[in-house]
């Protein structure tokens, strides 16, 4: 099963992976992590180039092949050949992140997006999408205040990062089958238990023991 974790900045799905992945192997399951932009040797080079606040002069063009690139290397050394043995793989953000950033974000054109995406990733779309909402301002003043790394990515204007969370509110209200909502203005504790109770009821066969 492949599971992603979607969110405007600041959303703190970063911090709640690894509990998630943890109490997954409780259950006797086999789970990996993967965090994007990056996660193989090659795609860690090419995150320190999009996040590097001296790359100002970045078009959103390149920064939309640079993704790509990163993830397409992702997919093929790590998450496909995990899939295959029959593991949980779960990833900080993936292609959805493209649609909402890039997409919502600075309107590129969305199906242009998705053909991009399918030859980028070889058609590999998640089976389950846990989408972390929050307001855009608490996103992104949680980050300033909680020491989160600051990047080039952050300095967008308030009004991008809107359309970015428009774009994710519409796109899991258009695919409910695949997307959760959640709200990330929860304590951590409780944003903690919805994710694992989303996950167990997709899980074939789970019964419910949290
Ligand atoms: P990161 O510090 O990893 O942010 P977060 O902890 O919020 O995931 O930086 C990733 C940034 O890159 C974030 O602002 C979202 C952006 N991004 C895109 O614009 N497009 C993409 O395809 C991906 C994967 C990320």
């Amino acid at each position: 099963m492949f599971i992603t974790l979607e969110g405007p900045d600041g959303s703190g799905k970063t911090s709640q992976i690894k509990p998630l992945a943890e109490f997954l192997r409780e259950q006797g399951y086999s789970v990996i992590t993967t965090c994007e932009p990056g996660g193989t040797f090659i795609s860690d080079q090419v995150r320190d180039v999009l996040k590097n606040l001296k790359n100002k002069s970045m078009h959103p063009r390149t920064e939309i092949l640079l993704f790509c690139a990163a993830r397409a290397q992702l997919v093929e050394e790590i998450i496909r050949p995990h899939l295959a043995q029959g593991e949980i793989v779960i990833s900080d953000r993936y292609a959805d992140s493209t649609l909402a950033y890039q997409g919502y974000g600075h309107g590129y054109d969305l199906d242009f997006l998705k053909n991009l995406l399918d030859f980028a990733t070889g058609g590999l779309w998640p089976d389950l999408t846990l989408y972390l909402d929050i307001d855009v301002e608490e996103g992104l003043n949680r980050r300033r205040v909680g020491g989160g790394e600051w990047n080039r990515l952050d300095d967008y204007a308030l009004s991008f990062h809107r359309r970015v969370r428009c774009g994710y509110l519409e796109m899991a209200q258009n695919n409910p089958t695949r997307w959760q909502i959640l709200d990330a203005c929860q304590s951590p504790h409780e944003v903690q238990d919805a994710l694992r109770k989303a996950i167990l009821k997709k899980l074939p066969g789970e019964t419910l023991h949290t």
